[in-house]
């Protein structure tokens, strides 16, 4: 096995379920000290962490809150002394339908968690990195960030927004050690997709629309965390990286 995060800090923002558990639970076997950020109440992930000999704390926090970001990530600081790697990754589907039917309450909160969340986080994640002389962040988008589906169209504004974000910060601060990409999930099974994969019409149209034909495993992206987040990628920044079972092929 790997310790590729041996004495690294890593926080994950939206880390009680799915991807960010899986992320976590991986990051824990290679050696790192996690912050695990907790929403509503704190990820169970952090207790199966400690009982199996890592460390992990948990962290309130609200990404769409400017003071909650900046408090949690001040916290990380006060706690380990340094962020090496974030991953924000915290996220909200809205319901499915055309863009004309969305309510703007409706799109100022997919805006709120999925765009201006990721560039809270990045913000202070960024002037900690800044100090310490670099890092590794890692938005989540989504295979949305670079195509379309019908029915979210204030998701994919958001998603393509959170690849401008890297892109933009990508170049300011590449010169300075902070590297920064979008991973780019296909349909991946987690409490967020539940509630459209439990319609069995539904589900056999989205899973073929992939190469694979069936949907993705939360750990089957959290390979591609960590290896934007380890010294593996050392020269990849500003980029995105599907990980999609092939749907962005089509
Ligand atoms: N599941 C998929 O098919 C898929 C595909 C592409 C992209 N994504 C993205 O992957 C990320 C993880 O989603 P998931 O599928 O694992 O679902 P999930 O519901 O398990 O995870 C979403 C996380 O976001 C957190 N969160 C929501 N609102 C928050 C807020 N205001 N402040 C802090 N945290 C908040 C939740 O607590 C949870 O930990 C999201 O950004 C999602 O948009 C998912």
């Amino acid at each position: 096995m790997a310790n590729r995060f041996e004495g690294k800090v890593v926080l994950i923002i939206g880390a009680a379920t799915g991807i960010g558990k899986a992320a976590a639970l991986a990051f824990a076997k290679e050696g790192a000290q996690l912050v695990l950020s907790a929403y509503r109440t704190p990820p169970d992930v952090v207790d199966e962490i400690n009982a199996a000999g890592g460390v992990a704390s948990a962290v309130k926090l609200d990404v769409g809150d400017e003071e909650s970001v900046k408090s949690a990530i001040a916290t990380v600081v006060e706690r380990h002394g340094r962020l090496d790697v974030a991953f924000n990754n915290a996220g909200s589907l809205p319901v499915t339908k055309p863009l004309a039917d969305f309510t703007s309450e409706e799109f100022e909160h997919t805006l709120r968690v999925d765009l201006k969340g990721t560039f809270l986080a990045m913000k202070y994640e960024i002037q900690q990195m800044l100090k310490q002389g670099g890092g590794s962040i890692i938005n989540t988008g989504s295979i949305v960030s670079v195509v379309a589906d019908p029915g979210m169209a204030p998701y994919v504004a958001a998603k393509h927004g959170v690849l401008g974000l890297t892109r933009g910060a990508a170049l300011e601060y590449a010169e300075k050690n902070i590297r920064i990409n979008t991973l780019a999930p296909g349909l991946v099974e987690t409490p967020m997709t539940a509630r459209w994969l439990a319609d069995p019409g539904f589900r056999a149209v989205v899973v073929g629309q992939n190469a694979v034909h069936r949907t993705g495993r939360p750990e089957e992206i959290a390979g591609m965390v960590l290896y934007l987040a380890s010294d593996d990628a050392s020269f990849t920044t500003g980029g995105v990286f599907l990980v999609d079972g092939g749907q962005s092929a089509h």
